[in-house]
């Protein structure tokens, strides 16, 4: 039997801060907002974009599908495939690589078993990404994780404190726009 795809919807909480970021800007001007949108769809569908969602973005904002695709597809901030709930940004620019980032990234693997760039770890938690610079470099080796950044991350200790903050985690961090309700992520994640 054939099965019929469910258009994504955002929710109620994730319209009105669209609705709000849109009085930002001229009204044939809407494709401003695109970047802040995306971050919305994001955390409202697990973590990253499908082109289904993608295609709602679009919607949304009155533009053509391939105008969001453009800029996912530049940003390495978006995710493009599915995620485990933490995804792992590991700087590997000069100054993390020469505090270790290639150790941090090959230990980071070892104790997760995911690997950068391929699925997430099979308890569904970690997703390793490689990024390059995080702008800062004063405390290198650094892991980006969603709004936190992880510092200074040259020895075993900090990588397992960290490993096991997230662990604990039960939900991801509010972000500010989503006080008013549970949107779609929260719910699941
Ligand atoms: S090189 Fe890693 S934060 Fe700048």
């Amino acid at each position: 039997m054939e099965t019929t795809a469910v258009k994504p919807q955002f929710s109620e909480a994730a319209q009105a801060e669209i609705k709000r970021l849109l009085t930002h800007y001229p009204d044939d001007r809407r494709k401003s907002a695109l970047l802040p949108v995306l971050h919305i769809a994001q955390a409202e569908f697990g973590g990253w974009v499908s082109p289904e969602v993608q295609n709602l973005v679009a919607e949304v904002l009155d533009i053509k599908p391939i105008e969001v695709y453009e800029v996912s597809s530049f940003y390495t901030m978006f995710n493009l495939k599915p995620v485990g709930k933490h995804v792992l940004e590991i700087c590997r620019t000069g100054p993390c690589m020469l505090r270790g980032s290639d150790e941090l990234t090959a230990h980071l693997e070892r104790i997760t078993g995911a690997k950068v760039g391929g699925p997430a770890s099979a308890d569904g938690l970690f997703t390793l990404k490689e990024v390059e610079c995080l702008a800062a470099c004063g405390f290198a080796p650094i892991v980006q994780v969603r709004e936190k950044y992880y510092e200074q991350l040259d020895t075993p200790d900090a990588v397992d404190a960290m490993l096991s903050e997230l662990r604990n985690q039960v939900h991801r961090p509010a972000l500010p726009w989503e006080e008013t309700g549970l949107p779609n992520a929260l719910a699941r994640n």
